[in-house]
């Protein structure tokens, strides 16, 4: 479900697909390709939510910024990049993710936390606030710490199944 917030409607290409259970509020754009899965709540109103192409955001996920005030002057934008891969009831909270990158099932991104390109997050992960996670790297635990390298089929593991998720949104 598309909602309008301050007037704002989601803008999301046609070739992506909004499971009907989930809800996408307000200043959010989504390019294409991608997919929302069912009880995804994507809140765009106290600030922007930016999705790249072929990107999936897994069931029951949540995204959402940070506001500016005197006590945190920009805010937080939220922006996830192409071939993403969100597992399952994550929260991405005011955070960048790169492109090809995994956020594995029950992981938790904070404010201002950079993921960089070809990252894999191991599930139930907390990414806590203002990290850099290095491009091309395993990262797990709570808070999250740098595991390994990741190996060349992990890396060609993350294309495949952003991949994977958009043949499956095409049957949908
Ligand atoms: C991290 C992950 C990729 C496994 O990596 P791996 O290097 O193959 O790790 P292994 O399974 O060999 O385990 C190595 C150690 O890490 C631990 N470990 C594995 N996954 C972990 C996690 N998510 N959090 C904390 N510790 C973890 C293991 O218990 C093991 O510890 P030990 O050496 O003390 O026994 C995997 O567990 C994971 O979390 N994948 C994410 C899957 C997902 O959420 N997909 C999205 C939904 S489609």
């Amino acid at each position: 479900m598309l909602r309008k917030f301050d007037g704002v409607l989601p803008t999301v290409a046609s070739s992506s697909f909004i499971d009907e259970s989930a809800v996408v509020i307000g200043d959010v754009v989504i390019g294409e390709d991608s997919s929302v899965w069912p009880l995804t709540a994507i809140r765009g109103d106290v600030n922007i939510i930016r999705i790249g192409n072929a990107t999936n955001i897994q069931d029951g996920s949540v995204l959402h910024g940070s506001h500016a005030s005197e006590f945190n002057l920009k805010g937080a934008e939220l922006h996830i990049g192409d071939q993403v891969t969100v597992g399952h009831k994550v929260l991405l909270h005011g955070c960048r993710i790169g492109n090809q990158c995994l956020i594995g099932m029950g992981s938790i991104v904070m404010d201002n936390a950079i993921v960089e390109d070809q990252v894999m997050i191991g599930s139930g992960s907390l990414v806590t606030p203002g990290k850099v996670l290095e491009s091309g790297y395993m990262y797990i635990g709570s808070p999250a710490r740098k595991a390994r390298e990741l190996t060349d089929r992990e890396k060609a593991s993350l294309v495949y199944t952003a991949n994977y998720y958009v043949s499956l949104k095409n049957r949908y």
